[in-house]
């Protein structure tokens, strides 16, 4: 099928090419001066300095769970609603996925229903982002905070997104972005982890390059004497991507300056249409709108009409619970259900031309 409207786009400036080279060219292309450089215009921008640069947002999640002493046995609570790369990392560290349900208005996992799947062995709650938009994240840390559990957000869909008048990235103990290919803006794949405390950004920092301290002094030997005391990943960003992404931060302002007018354009052209649920966004909070998300009773059957039309529209994650790697954690989510039966992804993003809006807006309000 070729889609005249597509679900997503790359973001590659043209001028990412000269800095490109020069790293390239440089003789240095690990983990070096352009990653410190590009932490610290994220840190900058988030308005927190404990950042560490990763390969994936996959990796962050890994790396914060470690963080958080997630081992064999211990529980989870997370949501069904979300990438598979939410949830996958909790399976690798040998530990149990307890879902908790999700708020059927925003797609977001529900404080309430968080409160009471926690047992003495919950060690971290994860928080995803649905689209952009952010969780109940004031409720969440409460809960949290009475029971001394950590608290993951997943934030791969919401980079530049506000809760309650700051910058996502300052809320939680650990907030994980993703800059893989088709996020607002991209290193290729990449992602990062900012954390609350200092004493896990230190950790952090040995355990994203196999515990090992690169900043020590004494390298006549390649660190090989240094002791190691804990193992860690190969989890690092290095300088050839961090430099895609020096350059992509020159454009975030614009890309979701872009995004949130679209959807302020498509929220008031669907508002009196009966046929279409927008979401119920709070004013105390702002969406990143990584995706365009809308409830609709017979989603498949506008699924192939507007993929007729060339329009591609998508419930872009499948709800994980359906996967047999999480088969033994399944149980009751009728707010999963409500959602999940009603959901669907339609374009929206800043790549779209004022004539593809309206398009978009005329096919579905015409009776797609
Ligand atoms: C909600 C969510 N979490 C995590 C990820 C993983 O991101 P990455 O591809 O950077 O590992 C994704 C990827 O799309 C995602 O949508």
């Amino acid at each position: 099928m070729e889609y005249k409207i597509t679900l997503f786009k790359v973001h590659m400036p043209k001028s990412v090419i000269k800095p490109l080279k020069n790293t390239l060219l440089s003789g240095f292309i690990g983990q070096g001066p352009k990653v410190e450089e590009f932490e610290n215009i994220l840190g900058n921008y988030i308005g927190n300095k404990y950042v560490l640069t990763l390969n994936s947002c996959t990796s962050a999640i890994q790396l914060a769970l470690r963080l958080c002493n997630v081992g064999f046995g211990d529980e989870v609570i997370s949501t069904a609603m979300t990438c598979t790369a939410t949830n996958e990392p909790i399976l690798a560290l040998d530990a149990k996925i307890i879902w908790a349900d999700i708020n059927p208005t925003t797609g977001n996992i529900d404080p309430k229903s968080i409160k009471n799947k926690i047992t003495n062995k919950t060690k971290a709650i994860i928080a995803m982002h649905w689209g952009g938009y952010p969780p109940d994240l004031k409720e969440i840390n409460i809960i949290a905070k009475e029971y001394g559990i950590k608290v993951i957000e997943d934030a791969a869909h919401a980079f530049g997104a506000e809760y309650q008048g700051q910058k996502i990235g300052n809320h939680s103990d650990f907030v994980c972005f993703s800059f893989q290919a088709i996020k607002h803006i991209n290193t290729v794949d990449g992602g990062a982890l900012f954390c609350k405390s200092e004493e896990d950004y230190k950790r952090g920092k040995l355990l994203r390059w196999y515990g090992i301290d690169r900043e020590e002094k004494d390298r006549s030997d390649h660190r090989l004497e240094k002791d190691i005391k804990e193992y860690g990943y190969k989890f690092h960003m290095n300088d050839v991507c961090a430099t895609i992404g020096i350059e992509q931060m020159k454009f975030i302002d614009k890309i979701l300056e872009k995004n949130r007018a679209n959807i302020n354009t498509l929220n008031n052209a669907f508002q009196n249409n009966n046929k279409i649920k927008l979401l119920s966004y709070k004013n105390d909070r702002l969406s990143a709108y990584w995706l365009y998300t809308i409830l609709i009773k017979n989603k498949d059957d506008f699924k192939t009409k507007m993929n007729e039309k060339g329009i591609m529209v998508s419930p872009v994650h499948a709800r994980n619970d359906s996967h047999t790697m999480f088969q033994e954690f399944r149980c009751e989510l009728p707010n999963v259900d409500k959602f999940y039966s009603e959901m669907i992804c339609i374009p929206s993003g800043w790549w779209l031309k004022n004539e593809e809006i309206e398009y978009i807006i005329k096919t579905i309000n015409e009776g797609w």
